[in-house]
């Protein structure tokens, strides 16, 4: 997975394409690159690292005006200066920025070597490039087109060629791809950020299409050349909602947008004085839902973890039964899949490879696919027949914050629309409801409270290597996301479990010192947690507690306690998530990480 940026136009382009590399950084940041076509051929700069190491090599003064850019997240080949895009033929004509895998890029090689080409990089774009070389006869879309015939595997392409400036061909299977509309001018990127600050008109292009873009118009048609015409669509989201708002750090700000962002997600849907849930997205298909016979919720990643809290909420709300499947293993595995299936994908971005695939293959299978999704007009919420919005904004720190407490939402909103149309009465509905709705000031009020207790946490212990989290019922999923949240940024090796399992192996891990964190909110496992807090300090643990308001019992089995307001149940991941988000931040910027970009991640992950 990679990012994408190309401009056609009438401004100086490099500038365009280093800030929208830069809003694109998040998609991959191993090596960036740039390619210019100047008078007299192509102006390639490329190096390993970040887009800043790009940006001191690059010459701003140029006067050109089109030109392509990508950074880059290795799949094939190392994260070196030659193996980073923009890559190029043989004939240095034509160059090619890449998101996505050539499946078949070796016996593309193999062809185009016994053609005489010989190759520079060990990638598999090189192929793509090096093949549309071999095809050019004075005609680049042509050359793409036929050489996409036979490519397979997925991409999001932006290719230019130096015979023919002023135009770029794109072409999108797989990977997200969308053109900015401007004033005499056309921006191609992998998302709406790298446009947003030249317009907010765009053409989100779909699989199997191609766009031949100039300067002052573009056209779009099928591989097989068949003209398509699509609206202009407005971007909601605006430049400032991107930015870092004063924060240091992206994952900071989002933490601290939640009570904003948790009102933007329940705005509208929640009636208190009927008990009632408006979900418009579900509005046509609310019949085949409450008849669905299964749920099953496919996801990756956080999305995973917040799938799993919506397994819980559908199983005691909808009483249906409910699963929940990494998208990964879903799609391999012959899933029993058929009409009476409702699946449902997960996932911030829209654009996850594993989720997207498996959500097709349950389409394919007969099943009613929905979608519970963060980005507007992603290729997730295109392809589903239904589905939720988290609108909780962009989401921009790679590692998940503001996007799971959303998800949790959503999948709980979800959970009383269709729990008042089976078992759930209008009262149980409205006091959940009642409690829902106080969840934006209460995430507020926790905010507002946990911050300093969670940075000495993190202070305590982040030089200790191994930390466990634990929780039961609706916190179990917690612990897996406080665990994955601690990994991710700060590098710090932790495990999420159901608390009881601890005993069946975990427990040997324990060890003087070593930081147990303990979601024991009140509830009706809250003995049992207690136990297993007693059974961790009796081995020498350090207990971390998150608990609830007014337990002032727990500080006895607790080194630390931090408090989070009381909320029933089945909504407490919504405020025991945020400590937990806390603890890892802190923990991150202490030990000197790059909270925002970890090594070896990337915000989506558009390869299988
Ligand atoms: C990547 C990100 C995670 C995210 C997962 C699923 O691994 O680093 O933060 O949870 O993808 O992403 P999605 O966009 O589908 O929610």
């Amino acid at each position: 997975m990679c990012g994408i940026i190309g401009y056609v136009g009438h401004r100086p382009v490099v500038p365009i394409l280093i800030e929208g590399l830069n809003r694109l950084e998040y998609r991959g940041y191993d090596s960036a690159g740039v390619a210019v076509v100047n008078g007299s051929g192509l102006e390639i700069t490329k190096a390993a690292g970040r887009i800043s190491v790009l940006e001191e090599m690059i010459d701003f003064e140029s006067k050109n005006t089109f030109g392509i850019g990508h950074t880059r997240w290795a799949t094939h080949g190392a994260p070196n200066d030659t193996n980073a895009h923009p890559h190029i033929d043989s004939s240095e004509k034509i160059a090619v920025v890449h998101n996505g895998i050539i499946e078949n890029y070796k016996s593309l090689r193999t062809f185009l070597e016994q053609h005489g080409v010989t190759f520079k990089t060990d990638t598999d774009t090189e192929v793509v490039a090096q093949l549309i070389g071999h095809f050019y006869d004075g005609d680049l879309e042509r050359a793409v087109r036929r050489a996409l015939r036979e490519v397979s595997g997925t991409y999001g392409l932006g290719v230019i060629c130096t015979e023919e400036p002023g135009v770029m061909v794109a072409a999108r299977k797989g990977s997200p791809l969308i053109i900015g509309v401007g004033q005499g001018e056309h921006i191609l990127a992998s998302d709406a950020s790298a446009i947003l600050s030249h317009t907010s008109q765009v053409v989100y292009l779909d699989d199997g299409e191609i766009a031949r873009i100039e300067a002052g118009n573009f056209r779009l048609t099928t591989l097989d050349n068949v003209p398509i015409s699509k609206e202009t669509e407005e971007v909601e989201w605006s430049l400032e909602e991107i930015e870092r708002a004063g924060y240091e750090h992206f994952m900071l700000k989002e933490i601290m947008e939640q009570p904003e962002s948790m009102r933007n997600c329940l705005r509208g849907r929640i009636d208190l004085t009927e008990g009632a849930v408006h979900l418009g997205g579900l509005v046509d298909c609310t019949r085949e839902l409450v008849r669905a016979k299964r749920f099953i919720l496919t996801a990756c990643g956080t999305a995973w973890h917040a799938a799993l809290v919506g397994e819980y909420l559908f199983e005691e709300f909808v009483r249906i039964p409910t699963e929940v499947e990494y998208a990964s293993e879903f799609r391999y595995r012959n899933p029993i899949v058929d009409d009476g299936t409702a699946v449902i994908a997960v996932s911030q971005s829209g654009e996850t490879a594993d989720t997207l695939a498996a959500l097709r293959e349950a389409k394919q299978r007969g099943a009613l696919v929905l979608g519970v999704v963060n980005t507007v007009g992603s290729t997730i919420a295109r392809e589903t027949d239904a589905g939720v919005y988290l609108h909780v904004g962009p989401e921009i720190g790679v590692a998940s914050t503001k996007a799971f407490t959303g998800q949790v939402a959503v999948l709980a909103l979800m959970a009383c629309y269709l729990g008042r149309r089976k078992h759930m009465s209008p009262a149980a509905a409205a006091d959940y409801l009642q409690a829902l709705s106080r969840i934006p000031e209460q995430m507020q009020e926790t905010l507002d409270k946990v911050n300093v207790e969670s940075e000495k946490v993190a202070e305590r212990y982040s030089q200790r290597n191994n930390w466990l989290y634990l929780g039961r019922g609706y916190n179990y999923p917690v612990a897996l996301e406080g665990a994955l949240k601690l990994k991710e940024i700060s590098y710090i090796h932790s495990e999420g479990l159901p608390a009881a399992e601890m005993k069946h192996g975990p427990i040997a891990l324990i060890t003087e010192g070593m930081p147990v964190v303990f979601i024991a909110t009140s509830g009706l496992q809250y003995e049992k947690i207690i136990s297993n807090m007693c059974e961790v300090q009796s081995r020498g643990g350090s207990v971390i507690a998150i608990a609830t308001e007014g337990d002032h019992e727990i500080a006895k089995q607790a080194d630390h306690v931090i408090y989070v307001p009381h909320t029933i149940e089945p909504l407490q991941p919504l405020l025991a998530s945020i400590p937990l988000q806390l603890i890892a931040y802190h923990a991150a910027v202490i030990r000197g990480c790059n909270v925002d970009k970890p090594r070896n991640l990337a915000k989506s992950v558009t390869v299988e």
